[in-house]
C-alpha cells in the first residue's frame, strides 16, 4: 500500500468555505423555500464587463481560424498581457518591474500555495491572525509545520495578532521568521497597509533575510489615494518581496481564472551551503514544468482590463461593490455594532455582540435572518468574536440583507 502525505492529517477540519457551504446546504434542506442571501465567500456576482467579454469572444474566434489558432502558449504568459501589466500596474506607479519578472497563472490561491514548492520546509512562516486560511493550510500540507496545538495553531507558524488595537496591522515578529505572508487590502479584516507599514516590513525582511509573500488580490478596491497599490512602491521591496495579483475581483474572473505574480530578479534565497540563488529562476523552472499556461481566452480578457473601455467598465462594477460595502457598514454602525473595513476593501469585519462566538453569531444570522456570513474564527484564533460580511452581491440582495439584519438585531 502506498504511503500518504501525513501532513494532510494534521489539518483537523475541511477548508473553511466548503464547510460553510455544507452548513448552508443543510439549513436550506431543512427549511425548503427560504431565500438565503450569501454574503459569505467573497465571490463576484456581477457579469463580465462587455468590453472584456467581447475580447474573450474575439479570442475564441482566433482559435477557430487556422491563421490565428494557438495551441500551448508560453507558460509564463503571453507578452501582450505581460507588457500591459508592467506598464499599467507598475510603471504607472513608479515601480521598476520588467516583463520577465511577471509570471501569469490561473489564480492567486494556487500561486500562493505553489510558491512553497521552491522554498525549504524548515523556513519559519509568519502569518497575520486572522488570515486567509490558504496560507496556513498549504504550509501544513507542504510540511512546513508541526502539529496543531490546543488552540488549533500550528507549531512552526508564528501568528501575529491583527486587532482593532493595532488597526489590523500587527507588530513585527519577535522571533526569527523567513517567510512572511501579508495581504493588503486585507482579507478578512478589510484593513489597509500604509506606506510606513509596508516600509517597516520591507526593512524587517531586509535585515532578517526574510521574504514577503504579498497578496495584493484586492488592490483594485483601494479608494484612499495615499495607500500603496503595490509593495514595490516602497524602496527596497524588489530585494525581499514577491507580489501576487489577480483578475478575479478586479474583472469578475473567479470563474474565468487569470492571475499573475511578480518575482524581481534581485530577490534571492540561499542554499544550505550559503550560496545565493535567484528565486525567480526556481519559480520559472517550477512553473514551466508543472503548468502549461493560463488559457489564451482568459489572457485576452485580462488584456482588455487595461483598455480604456474595459477599465471604465471594470471600475463601475468595483464602485458597485464598494457602495454595497458602505450600505453594510452604515447599517451595522446604526445597530451599534463595531464594523471595520469596507472602505478600501470589499469585506466588512464585524465584532459580534457581547461575548457571542463567531460560529454562534454566524448560526444566528443564518437561522434568524437567512444571511450567510463567514465566522471570524475560521480565519484564526484572533478572528474569534468577529464575522466577515462580503460586499460581493447585487444591490437588491444587500438591501434585503441589511433590512433583515436590522430587523433581527435591533
Ligand atoms: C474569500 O472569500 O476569502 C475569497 O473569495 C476566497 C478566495 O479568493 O479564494
Amino acid at each position: 500500500m502506498a504511503f500518504v502525505n501525513e501532513n494532510f492529517l494534521k489539518l483537523r477540519s475541511g477548508f473553511l468555505f466548503p464547510e460553510i457551504a455544507r452548513r448552508v446546504r443543510e439549513y436550506e434542506q431543512e427549511h425548503r423555500g427560504v431565500s438565503v442571501i450569501r454574503l459569505g465567500i467573497g465571490d463576484v456576482t456581477e457579469p463580465l464587463p462587455p468590453a472584456i467579454s467581447a475580447a474573450m469572444r474575439a479570442a475564441v474566434e482566433d482559435l477557430t481560424r487556422r491563421s490565428s489558432f494557438r495551441g500551448y502558449g508560453p507558460e509564463q504568459g503571453y507578452d501582450f498581457l505581460r507588457e500591459k501589466i508592467v506598464e499599467h500596474d507598475f510603471h504607472s506607479r513608479g515601480c521598476d518591474i520588467a516583463i520577465d519578472e511577471v509570471v501569469v497563472s490561473d489564480g492567486t490561491k494556487c500561486d500562493m500555495a505553489n510558491i512553497l514548492d521552491i522554498f525549504a520546509p524548515e523556513n519559519r512562516v509568519a502569518v497575520t491572525d486572522p488570515v486567509y486560511p490558504v496560507y496556513v493550510d498549504t504550509s501544513v500540507m507542504a510540511g512546513y509545520t508541526g502539529d496543531p496545538g490546543e488552540t488549533g495553531e500550528f507549531e512552526g507558524i508564528v501568528y501575529l495578532p491583527a486587532t482593532p488595537a493595532n488597526d489590523f496591522c500587527p507588530d513585527l515578529p519577535d522571533e526569527p521568521v523567513e517567510l512572511i505572508y501579508l495581504c493588503y487590502p486585507n482579507n478578512p479584516t478589510g484593513a489597509v497597509a500604509t506606506r510606513d507599514t509596508l516600509q517597516k516590513w520591507v526593512d524587517y525582511a531586509k535585515s532578517n533575510g526574510a521574504i514577503i509573500l504579498y497578496d495584493a488580490a484586492y488592490e483594485c478596491f483601494i479608494t484612499d489615494p495615499g495607500i500603496p497599490h503595490s509593495i514595490y512602491e516602497v524602496p527596497g521591496a524588489r530585494e525581499v518581496a514577491i507580489e501576487f495579483r489577480s483578475y478575479s475581483k478586479l474583472a469578475g474572473f473567479t470563474g474565468v481564472r487569470c492571475a499573475y505574480c511578480v518575482i524581481p530578479k534581485d530577490l534571492t534565497g540561499k542554499t544550505r551551503d550559503g550560496s545565493e540563488v535567484p528565486v525567480r529562476d526556481l519559480w520559472l523552472r517550477r512553473h514551466t514544468t508543472k503548468f502549461n499556461g493560463a488559457s489564451y481566452i482568459a489572457q485576452r480578457g485580462a488584456e482588455a482590463v487595461y483598455d480604456p473601455e474595459g477599465k471604465r467598465q471594470a471600475q463601475t462594477i468595483i464602485r458597485h461593490y464598494m457602495a454595497n460595502a458602505r450600505i453594510i457598514v452604515d447599517a451595522l454602525m446604526s445597530l451599534g455594532l463595531n464594523a471595520y473595513g469596507g472602505v478600501n476593501a470589499p469585506y466588512v469585519w464585524v465584532k459580534t455582540p457581547g461575548e457571542e462566538t463567531s460560529w454562534d453569531f454566524f448560526d444566528r444570522l443564518l437561522r434568524e435572518a437567512q444571511v450567510v456570513t463567514t465566522p471570524g474564527a475560521g480565519f484564526g484564533s484572533a478572528g474569534e468574536g468577529f464575522v466577515r460580511i462580503s460586499a460581493f452581491s447585487s444591490r437588491e440582495n444587500v438591501e434585503e440583507a441589511v433590512h433583515r439584519l436590522t430587523t433581527h438585531l435591533s
